[in-house]
């Protein structure tokens, strides 16, 4: 009994220690003229490091970080993890054994909302915005499938790859399609409206390659129904359960993806093309997946939404390099093959890519930095930008959810 006290004073201790922590090192506002170094030093302490030592190591150190699960462990594993963080890129284990389920939903949540913070002026700014029209599509739909009831959890929709009413029916359609039945691997986005993609790809003995979230945390998890407990596939279609079941991968690995699939907030069946929600995931991906050789202008890109999600007022003379256009698209009640003649990416465009974005994903800081080494060149980089808003997310922990 005493022992049990003294446990939990200690306990009760190093908890208020970490949030004084915390608190000592709580972001400025995004106006601050620090704020670069900010996001670095933000960046840093995701792995736990956020020390005056280590804030003097060169990104590098980050590089193989370990997974999650580890983050919250708490003083003790600080050294753990800095040994980790020297190990090779995705060389990581991710034993079931040792998941921390609920460490890594409370580690998502705090990073969602850390990329919250700041953003609130991101609508004002919007007018200025030369993607302002993008964000009035965006809305447009949001609201209408709010309005007419098709919106599903997690809601509101909105900043979101919404969820829609008949997502599985949209998902089994994919599934009838010979490009799906004969394809090995399937890129699929980890998005709600997805997840019974993720489940007959994983049914259907295909491997499942899908982002760790936000992509901040590493870079792909690869799975197969070898991998997951019977039962279990369910679970591993979840962005908790790809991360607690999935082997990660790093930029090395060699792999012939033939098939990607990919959330959109609205799609035009006329042109092929799409809107995402409008943080550049999808395109950053996609280019990486490029630069790794993994697909090619063959591969065929997917996607599934509501029939409410079809527009036909994208003009295609504005979007972007980087922006991944759709060859087929299917709904609840129909499959169109778009036929796109727009361009699919190439790769990073690096001269697009703000200080921001790339301050918020460490395999690209990796992947630049390899490439500079490579070429003996440096690459350019993208103008300023506010970052968009994120959805509106709660601090509860729920599993069914990206
Ligand atoms: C794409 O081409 C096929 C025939 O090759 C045609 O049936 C289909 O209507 C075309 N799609 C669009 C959106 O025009």
């Amino acid at each position: 009994m005493r022992l049990f006290r003294i446990g939990m004073m200690l306990f009760v201790v190093v908890l208020l220690a970490r949030r004084a922590h915390r608190r000592a090192h709580m972001p400025a506002s995004r106006d601050d003229p620090k704020f670069p170094t900010q996001i670095r030093c933000s960046l840093a302490r995701e792995w736990g490091a956020c020390t005056e030592a280590s804030q003097a190591m060169p990104p590098l150190l980050f590089l193989g970080a370990p997974p999650l699960p580890l983050c919250l462990a708490g003083r003790a594993s600080r050294r753990a993890r800095l040994a980790m963080a020297f190990a090779a890129p995705g060389s990581s284990s991710s034993s079931s054994a040792s998941f921390d389920a609920a460490a890594f939903e409370a580690e998502r949540h705090r990073l969602d909302a850390a990329a919250r913070d700041g953003m609130a002026s991101a609508a004002a700014s919007a007018e200025a915005d030369p993607r302002a029209w993008k964000w009035a599509i965006r809305k447009r739909v949001w609201d209408a499938l709010e309005a007419e009831g098709i919106a599903r959890d997690p809601r509101p929709v909105h900043h979101r790859i919404p969820n829609f009413d008949g997502a599985p029916a949209a998902a089994d359609a994919l599934g009838r399609l010979d490009v799906f039945q004969n394809s090995q691997w399937v890129k699929v986005n980890p998005d709600s409206p997805q997840k019974q993609v993720r489940f007959l790809t994983l049914s259907g003995d295909k491997k499942l390659l899908t982002p760790q979230p936000r992509l901040r945390t590493g870079f792909f998890s690869v799975l197969d129904s070898q991998m997951v407990p019977i039962g279990c596939i369910p679970e591993a279609c979840t962005s908790v359960g790809a991360a607690k079941y999935g082997r990660p991968i790093g930029l090395d690995e060699r792999i012939k993806v033939d098939l990607i699939v990919i959330g959109s907030v609205a799609v035009d069946p006329s042109s092929g093309a799409r809107l995402g929600k409008g943080e550049g995931f999808a395109e950053l991906e996609y280019g990486m997946l490029r630069y790794m050789g993994a697909i090619d202008d063959s591969t065929m890109i997917v996607t599934t939404v509501h029939d409410k999600q079809l527009v036909d007022d994208i003009p295609v003379e504005k979007l972007l390099v980087h922006d991944v256009p759709v060859d087929i698209i299917c709904t609840p009640t129909q499959v169109i093959f778009t036929n796109t003649t727009i361009p699919k990416p190439q790769g990073i465009y690096w001269e697009k890519l703000s200080p921001e974005k790339l301050g918020q994903i460490r395999i690209l800081r990796e992947l630049k930095k390899r490439i500079e080494q490579e070429t003996g060149t440096v690459l350019p980089c993208g103008p300023s930008e506010k970052l968009p808003p994120t959805a509106q997310r709660t601090r509860r922990v729920r599993r069914q959810r990206r």
